[in-house]
């Protein structure tokens, strides 16, 4: 009961009023207050909480902060010379028929905003911040962010979740409420049918494309990113203990839906439900009272009084692996009802940084390794914590004489990418994890790499103190240098100029493809601790299991270091996977439908090497800045070009970009991104699995066995499941196809009609 109050009551509703005619930030601040005053009487065990005021408070405070047009026609113009950097531009304009989501110009769009601005059509920040999250959302890519101050402050809450499931594995999902299905009279749950009016797909398609911020390359990730999902919550919030209680996409959002949500259930019950709002900033009513101050004090670069950006409320976790629980507990476990209790591992300070966890199943047959995520969390020592706990999974499962193994990458959006590879490498020692990766050769790019190359040939001198620090970093990643990578050909680059190319594909310029140099020390130096397979930490095992006893797990979240991890699983040993959920259709699924960007980049690290950059040219002891300019062939304009906000009206102009391509090995010019990779098999979720994850494992353990009658009809090796064969042509429909088809063959015949499934069986 403990774990379940936690997993569920997340947040804390207080009954407080405020008089209707303050100000409309002052009135949510003082809610805000009132509500954190008591926090402790409601919440004696100290349970990570939020409190939840009055939705339109919220809403008539956001949409009380002043902005000036001229600022954000500035801030657009710093975001234009950041995005020539972010590698998926052409071809998110022009994308190959593979591509399961509408196309956008994302330059084109920056100009319409500064455009609307000039009109002088912007009111307040929120409007102005809606539009840009909008344009991030449109681009499908977890890795791409474009975030002023002024929204992250408030979020909206549904007082319920929804998941959409099969009764019984065999008739088509339905969308219900989750404490309906998973309670005492699941029997008589009825489905939702409409929301807002529309039918509940309908709503949910719009939704998917304008209110949510998760990003996904496939609507059925998106369908799966509206349901609750405890893995993609355990994942979020376990990572972190800073982070926010995770709620999906569908209960919680940061832009404003409303103050009511109505809908019906199949039964003909009505519903109504509030929304409620809630703040990640601390609001002090002593500085924040209207939209003004807010301006002043969170946002405007200029205020001498500026403070701090406001930090969420420090969560307090509990620790489960306190005395207490371990009583209770051989090992922590997920604190979910429906995970199992006995892990045989847990990553240390599990919930509190670590994610990891395995189990043994069905008399130790099967073997179930849990990576909810590849974060490297604060509590963590550091990466080694979860490669130990992956180490330990794998010794106890062999030793057990474990048949299969699922390794489940549900809500895993990934981490830390060495220990994609280093997971990978645990799992087969002996195979050579090469995977491929370009950039964008823009101008910038071409600066930095080639400034960084003389750098680091000591043809001009080395920066000093914290710039060297930086530099050093630099030269171990990929993006930005060289000195990290190989030729496809395993060789040492013999020059900038080799590396940077450009070669030309879908009429834009991209680098060489390049691998990355696993031996080389400033590459690994992050991971502190050589990657298994090389140097002294070997295995005595060629490969831990056969790759057919192998199956993976995914529920379309999975992203960033998960899809290079996946990547390297399906397409070098030949691992098979298994997607879970999707829209009551048939047909196939692609399990791995976050981002596959191999690098996210935040601005300020690219300002960073932008002045690292100008500081060094600037360097006149030896040689004039004009003589070290063009002996590197550098103009003063290129240099004047990189990424800056120097001189920006708010503090937070900051943006999140994909720098770098991860290619297919087989078709090394078209982005994974854009590619259709459908999974091996796909299954919808089931009541019992809701219930009893282990209910999942068994089904996809099963698959590995062989036995596909779970698989959704239509669904068995869809187009791309074969290793190595993604494809850059249509799978035979497209996005709106699959909404389109729901929406056709959807009829509510009662819980009792056979299920359209049924022959697929
Ligand atoms: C934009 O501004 C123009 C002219 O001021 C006005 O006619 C139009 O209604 C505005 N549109 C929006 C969406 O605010
Ligand atoms: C209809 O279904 C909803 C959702 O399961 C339930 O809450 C409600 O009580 C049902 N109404 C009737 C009249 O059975
Ligand atoms: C969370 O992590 C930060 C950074 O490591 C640390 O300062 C803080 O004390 C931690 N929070 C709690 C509640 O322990
Ligand atoms: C609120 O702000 C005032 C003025 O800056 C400061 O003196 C006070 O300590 C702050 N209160 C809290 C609780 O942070
Ligand atoms: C800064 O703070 C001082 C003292 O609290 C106040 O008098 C002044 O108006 C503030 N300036 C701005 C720009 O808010
Ligand atoms: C353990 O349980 C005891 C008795 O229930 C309680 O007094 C104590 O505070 C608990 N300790 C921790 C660390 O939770
Ligand atoms: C587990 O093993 C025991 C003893 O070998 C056997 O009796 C039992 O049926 C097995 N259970 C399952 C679920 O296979
Ligand atoms: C676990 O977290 C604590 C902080 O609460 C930290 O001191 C300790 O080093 C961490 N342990 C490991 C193995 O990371
Ligand atoms: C810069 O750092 C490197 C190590 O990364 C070191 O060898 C070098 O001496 C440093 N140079 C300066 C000028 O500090
Ligand atoms: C691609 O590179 C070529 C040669 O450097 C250059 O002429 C061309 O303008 C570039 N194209 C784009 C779209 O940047
Ligand atoms: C790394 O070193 C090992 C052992 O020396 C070698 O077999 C392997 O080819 C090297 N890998 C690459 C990518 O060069
Ligand atoms: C990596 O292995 C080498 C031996 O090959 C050893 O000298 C070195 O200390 C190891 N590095 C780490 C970080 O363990």
């Amino acid at each position: 009961m403990r774990f379940f109050f936690l997993a569920t009551v997340l947040t804390l509703i207080l009954p407080a009023a405020v008089a209707e005619d303050v100000v409309p930030c002052t009135r949510f601040a003082e809610l805000l207050q009132r509500g954190r005053n008591n926090i402790w009487l409601e919440n004696p065990f100290n349970y990570p909480a939020e409190v939840l005021v009055n939705a339109g408070a919220a809403y008539e405070c956001a949409t009380s902060i002043p902005i000036l047009s001229e600022d954000i026609v500035l801030v657009i113009e710093m975001y234009k010379k950041m995005l020539p950097m972010y590698s998926t531009l052409s071809f998110l304009k022009n994308p190959p028929e593979s591509y399961q989501q509408p196309s956008i110009d994302v330059m084109a769009q920056l100009d319409k905003i500064a455009e609307k601005a000039k009109r002088g059509n912007y009111t307040n920040f929120y409007e102005y911040e809606s539009d840009l999250s909008l344009l991030g959302y449109q681009a499908h890519d977890q890795h791409f962010r474009l975030r002023n101050a002024g929204m992250f402050q408030f979020r909206w809450y549904l007082p319920h979740d929804i998941v959409s499931v099969s009764r019984d594995g065999k008739e088509v999902p339905q969308v219900y409420v989750y404490s309906d299905i998973v309670g005492k009279r699941r029997d008589l749950a009825s489905p939702i049918v409409q929301f807002g009016g529309d039918s509940v797909f309908t709503y949910l398609d719009k939704y998917a494309r304008t209110k949510s911020s998760i990003g996904l390359l496939e609507p059925h990730a998106e369908w799966n990113a509206l349901m609750y999902n405890p893995a993609v919550q355990f994942g979020t919030w376990g990572a972190r203990n800073g982070s926010s209680i995770y709620h999906n996409e569908f209960r919680s959002t940061s832009t404003y839906n409303g103050k009511y949500l109505e809908g019906r259930f199949a039964n003909g019950t009505t519903f109504k439900w509030e929304y409620l709002a809630g703040s990640r900033a601390v609001y002090n009513l002593t500085k924040i009272t209207t939209g003004q101050s807010i301006y002043d004090t969170w946002i405007s670069s200029k205020n001498p009084n500026a403070t701090q950006e406001p930090k969420e409320d420090e969560e307090v976790r509990i620790l489960f692996s306190n005395k207490n629980t371990t009583a209770f507990d051989p090992l922590p476990s997920v604190p979910y009802p429906s995970y199992p209790k006995d892990p045989i591992v847990v990553q240390s300070n599990f919930s509190r940084g670590g994610t990891v966890s395995g189990y043994l199943l069905s008399n130790n047959s099967i073997g179930v390794l849990s990576i909810p995520s590849f974060m490297t969390g604060l509590y963590v020592g550091g990466p080694e914590e979860l490669h130990t706990a992956v180490a330990e999974f794998i010794a106890k499962s062999r030793e057990a004489g474990a048949k299969k193994i699922v390794i489940d990458l549900s809500g895993n959006r990934g981490g830390f990418l060495l220990l994609a590879y280093d997971t990978f490498r645990q799992f087969f020692p002996e195979m050579d994890p090469f995977t491929l990766a370009n950039a964008r050769a823009s101008k910038s790019l071409d600066t930095i790499g080639s400034v960084l190359s003389h750098i680091a040939s000591g043809s001009i001198e080395t920066p000093t103190g914290p710039l060297n620090r930086t530099l050093a970093q630099n030269l171990g990643l990929g993006d930005l240098s060289m000195h990290a990578t190989l030729t496809k050909k395993s060789k040492p680059w013999k020059s900038w100029k080799q590396f940077f190319g450009p070669v030309t594909v879908n009429g834009d310029n991209y680098t060489n493809p390049w691998r990355y140099d696993f031996n080389a020390t400033r590459v690994t130096r992050q991971l502190r601790f050589n990657m298994t397979g090389y140097d002294d930490n070997q295995r005595d095992y060629e490969q831990a299991f056969d790759p057919k006893d192998i199956i993976m797990l995914h529920d379309g979240h999975c992203g960033s270091a998960c899809a290079v991890f996946s990547s390297l699983m399906k397409n070098i040993a030949g691992v098979k996977s298994v997607a879970v959920g999707g829209m009551p259709v048939k047909g196939p699924m692609q399990g791995v439908a976050g981002t596959r960007g191999c690098q996210v980049r935040q601005s300020s690290a690219i300002e960073k090497i932008s002045q690292l950059i100008q500081t060094v040219l600037s360097d006149t002891r030896n040689r004039s800045s004009e003589a070290l300019r063009s002996e590197l062939g550098v103009t003063l304009e290129e240099l004047k070009s990189l990424p800056s906000t120097r001189g920006s009206p708010w503090r937070d102009v900051t943006a999140g970009i994909n720098t770098l391509n991860c290619l297919p090995t087989s078709n090394p010019e078209i982005p994974y991104q854009f590619l259709y990779e459908a999974s091996y098999c796909r299954v919808f979720y089931t009541v019992d699995m809701l219930l009893d994850v282990t209910q999942l494992w068994k089904t996809a353990a099963a698959i590995a066995r062989g036995n596909t009658s779970s698989c959704v009809s239509g669904s068995l090796n869809g187009p791309g499941s074969q290793p190595n064969a993604p494809l850059d042509v249509s799978p035979g429909f497209s996005h709106a196809d699959i909404w389109k088809m729901r929406d056709a063959e959807w009829v509510w015949m009662g819980p009792d009609e056979p299920a359209e499934d049924d022959e697929g069986l």
